[in-house]
């Protein structure tokens, strides 16, 4: 941390007069259980990690922006009067909108200049971008001398997400990087937007596995996921009106409902159903170290995924393979949204390395791709450091 300190001084005093004042931090985020659940009004298991993105900023006494990435090599400089997209350099339209939307719920915002680091690799899955926008969010709130309510900060993560980027994304990125809690996960509702701690059995460790694979068809195969989710909720509406969201569906309800569902709609509220129940099934096995359980829960989480939702990837099911095969694991599944980036597998402690090693000769043997293996803890939401 100091090192990491010492080294942002440096940069900012390369770039900026003076020293920075502020320094804020938020961190990515990896699920447990809950893939896709998030806009279907659901639930999820979800927990922040250790790696964070930071921001080394001072404030001025103009409506100016000034922010470089140390990770990006590039920058920009906009006024807060000005707020428009710009194609230039795309990761500070993240910065541009959390200020817009913060700025229409109401709050007054002063400009600052500031540098930025991150160790949550991007385009993996692990919210990268949401973290961002809540140290961008805590950054507005230092300089300019106000609070918000972290869930409000992740809805204006949000709304910057879906309405200036045009990511049709959820609440689940912003929410885990604001309100998550070290050594801890949180089962989080989605509609409610509240959450309650969970605990992690001392006997669990948490590994991201990165498949290292692109996601290519990200974008428009989660907006098709969305729709037919949406498809099949006004399909049950039909038989009962009060149903709003997957969320309001009951395994009888569905049941009735199937067949006059078609394909792949069916499938698709098939599994929404099935990893709402397992979120809401893993906060015990996960707390007792329930090593069958735990495995049963992922794997049918993983198969959902792949065979129901599909959302897998080729390889993903090569990771998934070389995960359970690895010793000291307890389980593995899919992360994020799928179609590639990482994957998470719970694994006994004294065997992450024994572990890690085995998933990176079998995983290259299979794909000659070279995966990352990491153990991760989580650490607190968005703060002020
Ligand atoms: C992405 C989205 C989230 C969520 C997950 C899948 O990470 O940003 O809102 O939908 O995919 O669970």
């Amino acid at each position: 941390m100091d090192n990491r300190k010492e080294f942002l001084t440096k940069e900012f005093s390369k770039r900026f007069q003076g020293k920075p004042e502020v320094w804020t931090r938020a961190p990515g985020r990896v699920d447990l259980m809950g893939s896709h659940t998030d806009y279907n009004l659901g639930y999820v298991m979800t927990m922040t990690i250790d790696r964070e993105t930071w921001l080394a900023a001072s404030p001025r006494a103009d409506r100016v922006v000034n922010i470089y990435s140390v990770d990006m090599k590039s920058g920009a400089e906009f006024s807060l009067d000005d707020l428009k997209k710009d194609e230039k350099t795309p990761w500070v339209n993240y910065v541009r909108a959390v200020a817009k939307y913060s700025m229409e719920a109401g709050y007054k915002l002063k400009g600052f200049n500031a540098i930025v680091h991150s160790t949550v690799p991007f385009s993996a899955g692990l919210s990268s971008s949401a973290a961002l926008e809540m140290a961008i969010a805590m950054t507005f709130q230092a300089v300019s001398g106000f609070e918000m309510d972290p869930v409000e900060m992740a809805l204006i993560g949000q709304k910057a997400e879906n309405h200036f980027i045009g990511v049709n994304s959820g609440i689940l990125d912003q929410y885990s990087s604001a309100m998550g809690e070290a050594g801890k996960t949180i089962l989080l509702d989605c509609r409610a937007l509240r959450s309650s701690l969970v605990n992690i059995s001392p006997e669990l460790k948490i590994v991201i596995c990165d498949t290292k694979a692109k996601r290519n068809l990200l974008g428009s195969e989660y907006d098709d996921r969305r729709k037919q989710c949406e498809a099949g909720v006004a399909i049950l509406q039909k038989l009962d009106p009060k149903i709003e969201s997957l969320r309001d569906v009951s395994f009888e309800d569905f049941d009735a409902a199937k067949d006059q569902m078609p394909d792949p709609v069916r499938k698709r509220c098939q599994f929404i159903l099935e990893e709402n129940q397992r979120v809401l099934d893993l906060a015990e096995p996960l707390s007792k170290n329930d090593g069958v359980r735990l495995k049963e829960l992922f794997s049918s989480s993983y198969f959902g995924a792949r065979d129901l939702f599909e959302i897998g990837a080729p390889a993903m099911e090569e990771m998934y393979q070389s995960m359970v095969n690895a010793p000291g694991v307890v389980a593995a599944r899919q992360a994020g949204a799928g179609f590639g980036g990482c994957m998470v597998a719970l694994v006994h402690p004294q065997k992450v390395d024994a572990f890690s090693a085995s998933v990176i000769k079998e995983y290259k043997q299979r794909t000659d791709l070279d995966a990352e293996i990491y153990a991760v803890e989580a650490s607190d939401g968005a703060s002020i450091i």
